[in-house]
């Protein structure tokens, strides 16, 4: 196993060459999760994993989740997300006809393996229907993260690719060099911002036909969460999807507007970027989804590549904060321990009580 550091992601961003899926040890595994955490972007280049095995992997770093289930289940009361899907499946159950399509959808993507569910294709091979069978079903993707407007946003993504990925990137914008590099007075406002949020169309792909998209980024419109926040590893950056960023608390939509063009020339720069070209097939890229944005570049016809969301709870010894202004971390363990007890997703470190 060789670790080089990517060229062109300032201090962040490491290549791993030479794993083998086949015999690699739990130890080996959760020591590539450490450097991944550390690296915020970690690409294991041409690997043998294969979609079959994809889930069990990432269990060990974390568990797969995705907030909209956890929403829908809140909405309707209930609290098996097996019913809810059944419930969503059914023409009569009493599912809002736009839930239910949210739904369909969403399970229309899965990839379903013997180890369970919790892989989303991302792809726009179509079924005999006519329908995509994956997220994302076409064109390039602008920066954004995912589930960007929800306090209870997922930390990780581990994206495989599965076919035609060559002539295709993924690529990466990490927050926090730029974070470091900013006067401290200048530091000291950005930790006491709060950013609003707004689900705009286009603002991934404008030619995206996917309704998931406002579930997925932004189901709450005006929904506001610090700038500055700690990703899993212990890294402070910027939580910045341009996605969904909207302004930003107190201040008028001219004065946000200027203020994120500022940000904005100083951070989207090619020091913090790397867009990732595939040259395989069989790359695994382990992201952050806390302080780092992503994109998609290139032609994607016929693309087909495996996507879990995924916590890093098997690789943390203690609950993780990732918010240091009092009002949101209060709000944040509220949520995330009625999150994480709706969807009884059991590996996960909650709050000590008290
Ligand atoms: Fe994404």
């Amino acid at each position: 196993m060789k670790v080089t550091s990517i060229d062109g992601m300032g201090s962040y961003g490491v290549y791993i060459d030479g794993v083998d899926f086949e015999h690699l040890t739990d130890e080996q595994w959760r020591e590539i999760g450490h450097i991944h955490m550390k690296s915020l972007v970690t690409i294991i280049r041409d690997c043998n994993l294969t979609c079959e095995n994809q889930l069990g992997w990432i269990r060990k770093l974390g568990e797969p989740r995705h907030g909209l289930y956890y929403r829908l289940m809140k909405k309707y009361g209930i609290t098996s997300m097996g019913l809810l899907v059944r419930l969503g499946l059914s023409d009569t159950s009493g599912i809002d006809a736009e839930d239910k399509g949210v739904i369909r959808e969403h399970i229309r993507y899965q990839q379903s393996t013997s180890e369970g569910a919790g892989i989303a294709r991302v792809s726009g091979i179509k079924n005999d229907k006519g329908l995509s069978t994956g997220l994302f079903n076409d064109g390039e993707l602008l920066w954004h993260s995912n589930e960007a407007a929800t306090l209870t946003f997922v930390p990780g993504v581990a994206l495989l690719g599965g076919k035609c990925m060559v002539g295709s990137s993924t690529g990466f914008l990490q927050t926090a060099d730029y974070y470091e590099s900013v006067s401290e007075s200048f530091r000291s406002e950005l930790d006491e911002m709060v950013l609003t949020h707004r689900y705009t169309e286009g603002k991934i792909n404008p030619i995206l036909n996917d309704n998931l998209g406002r579930s997925n980024m932004c189901p709450v419109d005006g929904a506001e969460i610090p700038m500055v926040i700690m990703s899993p590893g212990g890294i402070k950056g910027l939580h910045y999807p341009l996605n969904t960023v909207y302004g930003v608390r107190g201040m008028s939509k001219a004065e946000s507007d200027s203020l994120f063009a500022e940000i904005n020339e100083h951070l989207f720069v090619d020091y913090y970027i790397y867009d990732h070209w595939y040259k395989n097939d069989g790359d695994l890229l382990l992201f952050d989804n806390s302080i780092t944005l992503h994109r998609r570049l290139g032609n994607v016809s016929g693309r087909l590549a495996y996507r879990i969301q995924h916590d890093y709870s098997e690789l943390q010894d203690d609950f993780w904060q990732p918010y240091f202004q009092k009002e949101f971390a209060d709000k944040y363990k509220e949520d995330i321990t009625d999150f994480v007890e709706t969807l009884g997703i059991q590996s996960f470190k909650l709050p000590q009580a008290g």
